[in-house]
């Protein structure tokens, strides 16, 4: 088929714009055919771009060329019409279409392109179609309006933030790519320097430590909406390759932090979905947040605390309670209000889902008119229950569900638990936003495997230092920390800190995390430097932008809010990436690897 050339023709009108008001006037659409029905005489096409929808009619009346040549149109061709915009007839006005009213009579057209691969329609709903057709053929996947109104909604939700930032007195600064490796918990993308035989950058996993640089140079208020890097197991919401929105200031405090951020959400929220955020957020210490939600980052949706009945469980005769005790562990319970009407299954499914997080067994209560009844409850007695009972808030028809183990299990398997519970009893409102700040996280956590203390944050992190005075030697795992996070519905959105801004603070804190003085040196010496030229107070937080995107376009996919992102498996099935390189390439770069191409 001959192509047509757009010629000397400009676009009058976008395909969403035509309305009753145009009525009789000449105008030039172009866009793509999104529907097309032959009614014998006449031809109507729905032509569309990224405002929306015309209707556009070939008919031998308006014009008997434009009308054959419509023949040859199929869906996704790429056109431009001329015509005369008309009054629809009555019985085929519609009034869902904001151009519902009128339609393009059209005296010409040109075909300026054809589709030949169109391996779905584009009318169809995302989930037909699998998700690998669609990242292939993501060039039509973005085509498809609900994603186009996503990728629009994320440019206006930066061009939002960046407008809040520089309103608010600050500066964005680039911070480099190529650089050195930044420790925040994953590993790191490697890129082979070429002109140094050998040596590698690394990708960043944040822009950390200059940004934290930014502020001894005096930049007072930075600012960046910034790619990072990080080669991580690939869970739900994170890629490899994500968007943070990165916040550093000097001379703050957690207080100034945590207003001018909310406030920052609060905008974001309100200018790209209307949704009013109540300020200011409520906040919880992470403690609080483990010990009643199982987690530090709590879904404050719906109720489901996890009640502590330790001191009972101790010295009670159940062994499985009073065994979790002595060997240092905790048991908890969660009371399901109305749950004792689930199945002998829905309780063994839990069972089966609690066993996930280690837990070795779920035991449980139903509250009965006659009292207990339970496989556990000829272990207690009648005081022991009327305390479990008084504690939990548990009546007649509830349910109560137990968790006896270290205390990392009983949190991970009743915190999850509470949740599958929420979703499975209908508990959740989808359109609801719960947020909340938790605060003072402990500075270090123990990695069990490594058997050493690594930062809960990152090792940049203010210590409490009356705490770090106390118990640098005896017991780190008690320094609290001046780092916080803000939570949504269960989901961490950001984090950030008041950092250390004196060397002598910094050598302690990475002595703590075991790093010799011959690492320190290598890895942060440029580091320290600069906190010897005159670094003032500071502190900061970056958000997850694509999470943030996720929440405000409502989708559970994170793919769903990155024009071109990677699968589970860190590959891009667009453009193939990542993929063998060439022997020559390789040889320039000094390397060898195992697989090659020729
Ligand atoms: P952190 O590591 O907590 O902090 O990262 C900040 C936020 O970035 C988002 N995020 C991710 N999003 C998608 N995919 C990923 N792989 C991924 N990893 C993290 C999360 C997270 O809350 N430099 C510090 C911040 C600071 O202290 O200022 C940092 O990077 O929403
Ligand atoms: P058993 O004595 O092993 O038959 O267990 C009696 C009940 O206690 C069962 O409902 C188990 O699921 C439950 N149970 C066993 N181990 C634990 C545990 N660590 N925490 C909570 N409940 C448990």
């Amino acid at each position: 088929m001959e192509l047509d050339h757009l010629g000397s023709w400009c676009r009058t009108k976008k395909c969403g714009d035509l309305r009753a008001g145009d009525i009789g006037t000449e105008q030039i659409l172009m866009g793509w055919v999104n529907t097309r029905r032959d009614h014998g005489g006449v031809i109507f096409c729905d032509l569309r771009d990224y405002t929306g929808i015309s209707q556009v009619v070939f008919g031998s009346q308006h014009d008997v060329q434009a009308f054959e040549k419509a023949d040859k149109v199929r869906s996704e061709y790429v056109l431009a019409v001329q015509g005369t915009v008309a009054q629809r007839d009555p019985e085929t006005i519609n009034p869902k279409m904001v151009t519902g009213e009128v339609e393009l009579h059209v005296k010409e057209i040109k075909i300026l392109n054809a589709c030949s691969l169109l391996p779905f329609q584009l009318s169809e709903e995302q989930q037909e179609v699998g998700e690998k057709t669609r990242l292939q053929f993501r060039t039509l996947d973005l085509r498809k309006p609900a994603m186009q109104q996503i990728l629009m909604m994320r440019s206006h939700a930066a061009h939002t933030v960046r407008s809040f930032f520089i309103d608010h007195g600050f500066f964005e600064v680039e911070t480099p790519v190529l650089t050195k490796s930044t420790p925040e918990g994953a590993r790191d993308f490697l890129v082979p320097s070429r002109v140094n035989p050998g040596k590698f950058f690394a990708l960043p996993q944040s822009p950390q430590l200059f940004k934290q640089m930014l502020m001894v140079s005096g930049y007072d208020r930075y600012f960046q909406i910034v790619k990072c890097f990080r080669d991580e197991d690939l869970r739900g919401n994170r890629q490899p390759e994500f968007t943070q929105i990165d916040i550093e200031l000097s001379f703050t405090s957690q207080e100034e932090i945590l207003d001018l951020m909310e406030r920052m959400i609060a905008d974001l929220f309100k200018k790209t979905i209307g949704t009013e955020v109540h300020l200011p957020i409520q906040r919880i210490t992470y403690q609080e947040a483990v010990d009643t939600f199982g987690s530090d980052a709590p879904d404050l949706r719906f109720g489901l605390p996890l009640v502590n009945l330790s001191d009972i469980a101790g010295s009670c005769s159940f062994q499985v309670f009073a065994n979790a005790i002595k060997n240092g562990g905790t048991v908890k319970a969660i009371m399901v209000p109305g749950g004792a009407a689930f199945s002998r299954k829905e309780l063994d499914d839990l069972t089966d889902f609690v066993k996930i997080y280690r837990a070795k067994g779920m035991a449980y209560v139903k509250m009965k008119e006659e009292g207990w009844q339970s496989p556990i409850a000829k272990f207690f007695t009648d005081e022991e229950k009327e305390e479990i009972n008084k504690r939990t808030g548990a009546n007649v028809g509830d349910l109560l569900l137990f968790g006896a183990d270290e205390t990392k299990i009983v949190h991970d398997s009743l915190g999850n638990l509470r949740k599958e519970i929420a979703r499975k009893t209908g508990l959740i409102d989808d359109n609801d936003y719960r947020f909340v700040w938790v605060t003072d996280f402990p500075l270090f956590e123990y990695d069990t495997e490594e058997k050493r203390y690594t930062s809960s944050h990152h090792p940049f992190t203010m210590p409490d230092e009356h705490d770090l005075d106390e118990w640098e030697k005896s017991d780190p795992s008690k320094i609290k920390s001046v780092a916080f996070d803000l939570v949504l519905n269960g989901v961490e959105l950001g984090g950030g800190s008041i950092r250390i801004h004196r060397k002598d603070i910094q050598e302690r804190v990475f002595r703590l995390l075991e790093l010799t003085e011959e690492e320190t040196e290598q890895k942060f010496g440029f580091f320290l430097k600069a906190l010897e030229q005159g670094a003032p107070p500071h502190g900061g937080l970056a958000f997850g932008f694509d999470r943030i995107m996720m929440f405000l376009a409502k989708t559970n996919s994170i793919r769903d809010v990155i024009a071109f992102p990677k699968t589970q498996q860190a590959s891009c099935l667009l453009t193939d990436a990542p993929s063998l390189v060439d022997k020559n390439q390789l040889k320039e770069l000094n390397i060898a690897t195992r697989k090659t191409v020729s």
